[in-house]
């Protein structure tokens, strides 16, 4: 079908079926689905019918093949003009074989492994029926408080926009028509969800329209460029009006200036959340509101097909605008190649062949290991298969390492910890104790735990937080472990034997009580399907970690927000002439964060040679070269993530005290060593000004090359004006 087909069948569609296009319904609604009629009290309340049901557009948390040719069979007998139904889902880090979380996964700083991670949900999601996953999310996230932090990429935007457009290739492919082992990618919550106000979700989102453009925009941007094919509207205010229904920010920015022009989705329940959010005295105010802004597809509440028609009728909406969006879901189904295929890639035999084969579940190994950050280590690792180990504490041996975002995984696939570590060591040279739950324990198991380490060589805690203590609507006050496991540590503490601690989470943690009471400290987030065997290579070393973390881990809670990128102040603390009171400090903590952004050990060392700038000025048409040479100076192969930062150091506004520009990931042999040339451009020394523009000026900068944001060398140039 081309355009002009599609439009014609919009012809032939009345009002009421193309309304029905609009709305989207979970999985229950649907004739073949398994979980059918459980919704039908729901359905009643909330007034749909079956012929909205059998109109409707798309389908949401549909997998599994069996069940969705069933219901897209069922589907088509029902709807009159035969228009398949998109079907939709959560695609988040693997569909079945979970690869770690997306906080995790980007501590690899691998863009090849991201797409890879993208490709591979999508091989298995496709073959299981979905069509169209709602990921990648690319909030920029400042606030560990905030459950989906796990969801993200970190606090860096370049960084954040790389991943972006990865795992857009990833899921999307080249060609979704005919590659039906893709599924087309939704960008989201667009925009700013990650800057809930106190790091409570769904709370109140208020910041400058620069601010936004500088740090917030960019990923989104770049999941576009890369042809994302859908949004997701984001469920907080934006200046005030909720994203739902804002079309400064909707139709504005991201259709007419940014030339969107794709399918718009709302968030789950969110059409009818501008009611208590207190924009829309009621449902059909939420529905022109919504209709107004943009809002294609209104996710699980019936605004649009209670209210659409009336508006219509009272002329507040153009019946055009329908055709518009009904124009733009029809396309989407034509590009998936549905009109030809509506079953697509689902297909039983291709589910049994790929879903969790072993080439997936190397892959999510192998993704695994290189997303664990190695945040201490005092001499203590790699352990040696001869010790004596003490497994300890809540995650020895717990399935829930997948994360909150794991719909299809099951946590009893999972591999565990110690079932990881007996695969590298003897099982007899290890001893288990759970020593208390996530939450609660008590004082006997404790001091169990203190037995069965008594004759240990090295005690291993395996820590965390249940994996809902994290993702949506999982926010903390207070990001310390909970307080049982802190008592753990200070009872095992007195034995003075060398601990190593395993933390499991889904966000960054303050971790006081444990980084400074044990010798090392790895942080493995959510390693997914093969977590256990990716930690037990990584602390015997069979495998060398190489993570780098990309969201700040807070001096203490109340330290938040703190990310690397902050501006200066005009009384910025350790100024040669600063005073010893008046700067911008705290009076019982460091500015800065425990760990930076950046930062991550490896159980071999790397040695930077002095770095050299190819010149001291640059201008349009002259870039510029960084130089350094970098050496494994240790004696385990490793790799190490080289970084490239740069200062503005007078700008029309306030200019980040850095900001990363680019970085290279390289694999070096014992003594081996490589040069690292890193180009830079006028391009990339451009930002907001205080009208929005978006340039460069001339004058000094400094850039900063190193291992993390902070242990960096500083190379000074200036930007001329002059073209040479
Ligand atoms: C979440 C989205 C998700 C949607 C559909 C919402 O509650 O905010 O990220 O895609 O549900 O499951």
């Amino acid at each position: 079908m081309n355009e002009s087909n599609l439009i014609s069948l919009i012809r032939q569609m009345t009002l009421d079926e193309k309304i029905s296009q609009l709305m989207q319904l979970s999985t229950p609604f649907y004739e073949g689905a398994e979980s059918e009629g459980q919704i039908t009290g729901p359905m009643e309340a909330m007034g749909i019918t079956d012929d909205m049901i059998h109109n409707s557009g798309s389908v949401l948390g549909l997998s599994g093949a069996k069940e969705v040719i069933q219901v897209q069979e069922a589907h088509l007998k029902k709807n009159r003009l035969g228009i398949p139904l998109l079907v939709m889902a959560d695609i988040i880090h693997g569909y079945r074989t979970i690869f770690p979380i997306t906080l995790g996964l980007s501590c690899s700083w691998d863009m090849e492994l991201a797409e890879k991670s993208a490709e591979i949900a999508a091989a298995e999601a496709s073959a299981a029926g979905v069509h169209v996953t709602y990921a990648p999310m690319v909030d920029l996230v400042r606030d560990p408080r905030w459950g989906r932090v796990m969801e993200s990429t970190g606090e860096d935007p370049y960084l954040n926009s790389q991943y972006a457009r990865a795992f857009v290739r990833g899921f999307q492919g080249k060609d979704l028509t005919n590659d039906h082992s893709r599924v087309a990618a939704c960008v989201k919550h667009f925009a700013a969800y990650g800057a809930a106000e106190g790091g409570r979700d769904y709370n109140t989102v208020d910041m400058s329209a620069w601010q936004l453009r500088e740090m917030y925009l960019p990923a989104y941007k770049a999941a576009l460029d890369e042809g994302c094919q859908m949004v997701m509207a984001a469920f907080n205010t934006v200046d005030g009006i909720p994203a739902t229904g804002n079309k400064r920010l909707l139709k504005g920015l991201l259709r007419e200036e940014w030339g969107f022009d794709g399918v718009l989705i709302s968030d789950w329940g969110a059409v009818k959340e501008l009611i208590p959010h207190g924009v829309a005295a009621d449902l059909k105010e939420a529905a022109y509101k919504a209709m107004q802004a943009g809002i294609d597809i209104e996710m699980m509440t019936s605004a649009y097909v209670h209210h659409l028609k009336q508006l219509i009728e009272e002329e507040h909406i153009h019946e055009a605008q329908i055709d518009e969006a009904v124009l733009r879901i029809l396309k989407l189904k034509q590009t998936l190649g549905l009109f030809d295929n509506p079953t697509r890639g689902a297909s039983v035999e291709q589910e049994q062949l790929i879903i969790m084969s072993d080439l997936h579940r190397a892959a999510v190994r192998d993704a695994a290991a290189k997303s664990c950050v190695l945040l201490k280590n005092d001499s203590v690792l790699p352990l040696k298969a001869e010790q004596k180990i003490a497994l300890i504490g809540p995650f020895a041996q717990n399935g829930d390492i997948l994360g909150p975002w794991s719909w299809q995984g099951s946590k009893e696939e999972a591999v565990q910890l110690f079932d990881g570590m007996i695969t590298v060591s003897d099982p007899e040279n290890i001893r288990i104790s759970q020593g208390c739950g996530i939450e609660t324990g008590t004082e006997a198991e404790l001091e169990a735990a203190v037995a069965a380490a008594k004759n240990a060589d090295v005690i291993v805690l395996a820590l965390g937080e249940d994996s809902l203590m994290s993702g949506e609507a999982g926010c903390r006050a207070d990001i310390q472990l909970p307080r049982i496991q802190l008592e753990l540590i200070a009872k095992l503490k007195p034995l003075g034997k060398p601990m190593v601690a395993v933390l499991f989470n889904g966000r960054p943690l303050d971790l006081h009580g444990v980084y400074d009471q044990v010798d090392a400290v790895l942080e493995a987030w959510y390693p997914g399907t093969e977590g256990g065997i990716a930690i037990a290579e990584l602390l015997y070393g069979k495998r060398n970690p190489s993570a780098k973390l990309t969201m700040s881990f807070p001096y203490v809670t109340g330290q938040i927000p703190v990310y690397y990128n902050h501006y200066r102040t005009g009384r910025p603390q350790g100024a040669p002439d600063a005073q010893v009171r008046y700067v911008s400090q705290y009076l019982d903590i460091p500015n800065e964060p425990l760990f930076p952004f950046g930062y991550g050990l490896s159980y071999t060392t790397f040695d930077y040679s002095e770095a050299r700038i190819s010149s001291g000025t640059m201008s349009v048409n002259k870039p510029l070269t960084i130089q350094v040479r970098v050496t494994n100076t240790g004696s385990m192969a490793g790799e190490e993530i080289v970084q490239l930062y740069v200062r503005d150091l007078v700008g029309d506004v306030v200019r980040p005290v850095k900001e990363l520009k680019d970085f290279r990931k390289i694999t070096l042999a014992p003594g081996e060593s490589q040069e690292i040339t890193f180009e830079l451009t006028e391009k990339q020394l451009r930002y907001h000004h205080h009208d929005l523009q978006y340039t460069s000026d001339p004058g000094d900068f400094i850039a900063y090359v190193g291992t993390s944001s902070i242990e960096v060398q500083e190379l000074k140039f200036t930007l001329t004006k002059e073209s040479e």
